[in-house]
């Protein structure tokens, strides 16, 4: 077996995992000091009792805090902004985010960039770098999906420019992942189903990436083991914590190996179609997904074979070709179960976009990590046959 020399893994300072733990995020606290920044989304995590379980948390540490609330999906690099002002109005040594990776994600930017002056959109655009060390992030999600808990990287919106792209850098990197899945049970179906699609993209994606190396390989394919059973099964029965705590961890794997090997051209062209259609960004994944394995096929054929069979997916004695067209088939009918299963078409794709759509996912670094460099003519002919098939 040839061993791939080089690779680099940015990994959390601390994952802290298991249900109930959110405990513990008072002693974590009194590592970094005694104020912080509480990062939060809309109402959801205060009706179904987190929120009051993480102010207790932190109520019995002795921490002080302010909290930027209703943090939107897709969120613009202004929230960062308005995180950083209350921040330094609090002196707080620490951003603690409590959310979905949309809220994770303006919780390590604005930890990221406290220390700077320039406004997000300048480090957004590429007119400035990071120059200054940050503060630490606390993340603890409360959707299986993103694994943003785990990455370096935190996915903004220019409104201006229409264009949704990563920060990406080391300081983005949480100081801990703490994942209680118990904050994941009142998650809503639809956004556990689209979260753990996105989950599901994204361990597929880093598995068979140019940037795949043994340590994502071997948090991909577990990532894969722990979530393709136990998806449905979260969707379908929320209180059922042992499915959540599997797709947690697959989630949180897979954050991890995406991390290392990068994603692909699910991801490279699922956030200009997000952007477009207002789509949430794991459902454009997951209706990406079997295509773009299709389009892989010929270089990453044998990969998914492997996974197929580790999903115990093939039949045994099938060769590589039909195990990976068994893991095709498993995920079209993965979307079919969850209901989501409609050409993009019926969810707005339309060839007057294309150009955009090409324009903006050809260069994305997550496509130039796919393990098939498409053109321009391949993504066009692709989106063509998105609109009536996925
Ligand atoms: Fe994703």
């Amino acid at each position: 077996m040839k061993l791939k020399t080089f690779f680099r893994a940015p990994l959390p300072g601390q994952v802290i995992f298991g249900s109930g733990r959110v405990a513990e995020l008072a002693e974590i606290c009194e590592w970094f000091g005694r104020r912080a920044l509480l990062v939060i989304g809309g109402g959801s995590l205060e009706r179904s009792g987190g929120l009051a379980r993480v102010e207790e948390a932190l109520r019995s540490g002795g921490v002080e805090w302010d909290v930027l609330a209703g943090v939107p999906a897709e969120p613009p690099v202004e929230c960062v902004d308005e995180g950083r002002q209350k921040l330094h109005a609090l002196g707080a040594q620490m951003v603690i985010g409590v959310g979905g990776g949309s809220v994770l994600d303006v919780a390590k930017a604005i930890a990221a960039l406290a220390h700077e002056e320039a406004p997000c959109v300048a480090f957004h655009r590429g007119e400035v770098k990071v120059t200054q060390r940050g503060l630490p992030c606390i993340a603890l999600p409360t959707t299986a999906g993103t694994g943003s808990e785990a990455t370096p990287n935190a996915v903004l919106t220019d409104r201006e420019r229409r264009v949704k792209a990563s920060l990406r850098g080391g300081d983005l990197m949480p100081a801990v992942a703490l994942v209680d899945p118990q904050l994941t049970l009142s998650c809503p179906p639809a956004v556990t189903a689209h979260a753990g699609l996105d989950a599901i993209s994204q361990a597929l994606e880093s598995w068979v990436s140019v940037g795949a190396n043994p340590l994502s390989d071997m948090l991909a394919l577990d990532a894969l083991r722990w979530m393709a059973p136990a998806l449905q099964r979260a969707v379908s029965e929320g209180s059922d914590l042992s499915a959540r705590e599997a797709m947690a961890l697959g989630s949180l794997f897979a954050g991890m190996a995406l991390a290392s090997a990068r994603l692909g051209l699910v991801h490279g062209i699922a956030h200009p179609i997000g952007e477009l259609y207002h789509l949430p960004h794991g459902l454009v994944c997951g209706l990406l997904m079997p295509s773009v394995m299709e389009f892989n096929m010929p270089v990453a054929g044998g990969k998914y074979a492997v996974a197929a069979r580790a999903l115990s997916l093939a039949e045994p004695g099938t060769d590589d070709q039909q195990a990976a067209e068994a893991l095709i088939a498993w995920f079209r009918s993965l979307l079919c179960k969850l209901g989501v299963g409609r050409p993009l078409g019926e969810y707005g794709l339309s060839p007057a976009d294309f150009d955009f759509i090409i324009e903006q996912g050809l260069p994305a670094g997550s496509t130039r990590h796919n393990p098939r460099q498409p053109t321009a003519d391949d993504l066009r002919a692709f989106l063509q046959k998105l609109i009536e098939a996925y």
